[in-house]
């Protein structure tokens, strides 16, 4: 029988996780069944096993809702065919962390042959973010400046690499010195300490004053206030997530008189209320991910016996890049 991870009830993953053997399920009308390959470890299932992300689950829930694999059975009205290897977003109670998920067939991207499974997987959720950031929804310019917060962590580290990509200066912030190294390898142009270092005099110094014109955020809280301090005139402050746990607030004088956006971001809305943007996304992306101009920074690939410790491990900021779920490994 297959494996799984299943959340019994509402706590922290490596408090209310207990590994079961499941019933393979049987896909409904429009789903399909996957083999799992892969499934790369969010910050976002950490909140969802918490009952704190915004697509509320049930218990009992299998985590883990991006994943990659291959088609073993389809629902009726699918086109797709079992065999093909695909990667998306997964739904209802049957997530990645286990041998098998189930997936709505209309939200899922079929792998391209030159892609491996365990790079769409990496790439999956944090280039899309970046791409709908960064260039969606940011209008990132090549030749701007772009401050990343949390850059060596998962989506931090695609925006990093994904603004050098497009012809951009990168100022990296991240939390110790082997992160700061993490973004320096990266590509980032200047690397800044955080947890030791004043955020905003460094990034004022690095540019003459001026501040940056597009400020990824995925952290929030306190390092939110301080991106809002250094955004120069016409720049968009992308809020990309709040793993500090604090959701801050803009004062709207305060963007008035800076003259400067607060932009949302949210990928795996995308699928629901604008497909085409998705596939758009897959357009730019696939391509830089077979070609090696786009190589997910993948620190760790666990299975199924250390799974609850790299979910701790990224909630306690020990994680760099992508964490990597491999039933198999
Ligand atoms: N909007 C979207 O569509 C979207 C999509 C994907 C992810 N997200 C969000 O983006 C954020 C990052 O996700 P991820 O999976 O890539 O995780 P991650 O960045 O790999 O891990 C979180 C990082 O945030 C930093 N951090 C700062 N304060 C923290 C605190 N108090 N507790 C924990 N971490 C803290 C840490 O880096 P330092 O030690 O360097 O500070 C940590 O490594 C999450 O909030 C997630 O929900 C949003």
């Amino acid at each position: 029988m297959p494996r799984a991870w299943q959340a019994t009830e509402l706590g922290l993953p490596w408090d209310v996780l207990s590994l079961a053997e499941v019933d393979t399920p049987t896909p409904g009308p429009g789903e399909i069944v996957i083999d799992i390959g892969a499934a790369d470890v969010n910050f976002a299932d950490i909140l969802q096993c918490q009952g704190q992300y915004q697509v509320r689950l049930e218990p009992p829930f299998t985590p883990g809702m991006s994943a990659g694999g291959t088609i073993t059975a389809v629902g009726e009205g699918v086109s797709l065919e079992p065999g093909q290897r695909v990667i998306g977003m997964t739904v209802g109670s049957n997530g990645g962390f286990g041998d098998v998920a189930v997936m709505q067939a209309d939200g899922v991207t079929v792998i391209p042959d030159d892609v491996p499974v365990a790079t769409a997987v990496a790439g999956h959720v944090i280039y899309g973010t970046s791409w709908f950031a960064l260039h969606r929804r940011g209008n990132l310019q090549p030749g701007e400046t772009v401050l990343v917060l949390a850059a060596a962590g998962g989506v931090g580290s695609s925006a990093v690499q994904m603004s050098k990509a497009h012809g951009c200066r990168v100022i990296a912030a991240a939390g110790g010195p082997a992160k700061v190294q993490v973004c320096r390898d990266l590509g980032a142009d200047v690397a800044i300490d955080y947890s030791s270092e004043d955020l905003r005099e460094r990034v004022l110094a690095e540019t003459d004053g001026r501040g940056v014109d597009v400020v990824y955020d995925p952290v929030g809280g306190e390092y939110f206030d301080i991106a809002r301090r250094v955004v120069a005139w016409e720049g968009r402050l992308l809020v990309v997530g709040f793993a500090s746990g604090t959701i801050p607030s803009a004062p709207a004088n305060h963007l008035l008189v800076k003259n400067y956006s607060v932009v949302g971001v949210h990928m795996g809305a995308y699928r629901d209320v604008d497909p085409e943007r998705l596939r758009e996304c897959n357009d730019a992306i696939y391509p830089m991910m077979a070609d090696g101009r786009l190589e997910p920074l993948v620190s760790r690939t666990v299975g199924f016996e250390d799974l609850p410790q790299a979910m701790l491990d990224l909630y306690e900021r020990r994680t760099t890049g992508r964490v990597i779920f491999d039933p198999a490994a």
